[in-house]
C-alpha cells in the first residue's frame, strides 16, 4: 500500500512544529518505525532536534539536500517527519513521492509564506500532493484574535530566508499585517 502525505502549514508560532511532533508521539506510543529530518540550515536551538516554539524537542536528522533523506532509509520506516521544508529545495517533492509510493507515510511542517506573503514554492508543491492539509492559526500579536495566518518581520534586511524567533517576526491577522505595512 501506498503511504499518505499531510502537510502542516501556517506562519511562524501557528504550531505546525508541535502538531508534527504529536504525530510522531503516535507513531513512536504504536512502537512504529520513523524518521525525523530538519534542513541544517535552521540552527536556531540545536542542529540535531526539531524544537517547537514551547520548548518539547525531538531528535532529528540535518540534511542539506532532500536526496540525503533517501539515504538514511532502511526501508522498514512507516513514516518520515520533515520539519521546515521551506528551507529545503524542490527536488523534496520527488524525494517525498518515491517515499509515499513505496508505502512510507510522510509529514512535512513549513511556513505556507515567507514574511514578504510570498509562498514557499516547495511547500506549495508539496500541498498539491497532499491527502491531508493542516492550515495551522497563530494568535495575532497585534490584536490578539486567533486569526493569525501571516508573518511580520520587524528588523533586518528584507531576506526571505532569515533564521529567526521574536527578535525578528510576530505572527499577525491579515489586517493587522497590512495596518503594519501601511505604517512603515
Ligand atoms: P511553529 O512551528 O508553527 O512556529 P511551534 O509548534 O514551534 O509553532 O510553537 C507553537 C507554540 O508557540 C504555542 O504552543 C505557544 O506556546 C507558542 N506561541 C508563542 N506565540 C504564539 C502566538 N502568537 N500564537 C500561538 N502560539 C504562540
Ligand atoms: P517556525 O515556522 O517554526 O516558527 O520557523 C520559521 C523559520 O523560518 C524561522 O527560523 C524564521 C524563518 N523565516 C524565514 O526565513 N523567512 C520568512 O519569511 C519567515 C516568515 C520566517
Ligand atoms: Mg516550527
Ligand atoms: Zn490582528
Amino acid at each position: 500500500n501506498s503511504g499518505s502525505l499531510v502537510v502542516i502549514v501556517g506562519p511562524m508560532y501557528s504550531g505546525k512544529t508541535s502538531e508534527l511532533i504529536s504525530f510522531i508521539e503516535i507513531y513512536t506510543l504504536g512502537k512504529k518505525k520513523i524518521k525525523v529530518f530538519k534542513p541544517k540550515i535552521d540552527y536556531r536551538y540545536n542542529n540535531t532536534q526539531i524544537v517547537s516554539h514551547s520548548k518539547s524537542a525531538v531528535d532529528a536528522i540535518a540534511i542539506t539536500k532532500p536526496k540525503e533523506i533517501l539515504t538514511y532509509l532502511q526501508g522498514n520506516e512507516n513514516a518520515v517527519f520533515i520539519d521546515e521544508v521551506q528551507f529545503l529545495d524542490e527536488t523534496l517533492r520527488e524525494v517525498v513521492l518515491q517515499m509515499i509510493e513505496s508505502g512510507i507515510d510522510v509529514y512535512c511542517a513549513g511556513l505556507d509564506l515567507s514574511f514578504k506573503a510570498n509562498p514557499f514554492i516547495v511547500t506549495a508543491l508539496l500541498m498539491a500532493h497532499a491527502d491531508n492539509i493542516i492550515k495551522k492559526k497563530a494568535v495575532c500579536h497585534e490584536c490578539g484574535e486567533y486569526r493569525g495566518t501571516l508573518t511580520y518581520k520587524f528588523v533586518g534586511n528584507g531576506d526571505e530566508i532569515d533564521i529567526g524567533g521574536f527578535d525578528k517576526y510576530i505572527a499577525v491577522c491579515r489586517d493587522c499585517y497590512l495596518k503594519l505595512k501601511q505604517k512603515n
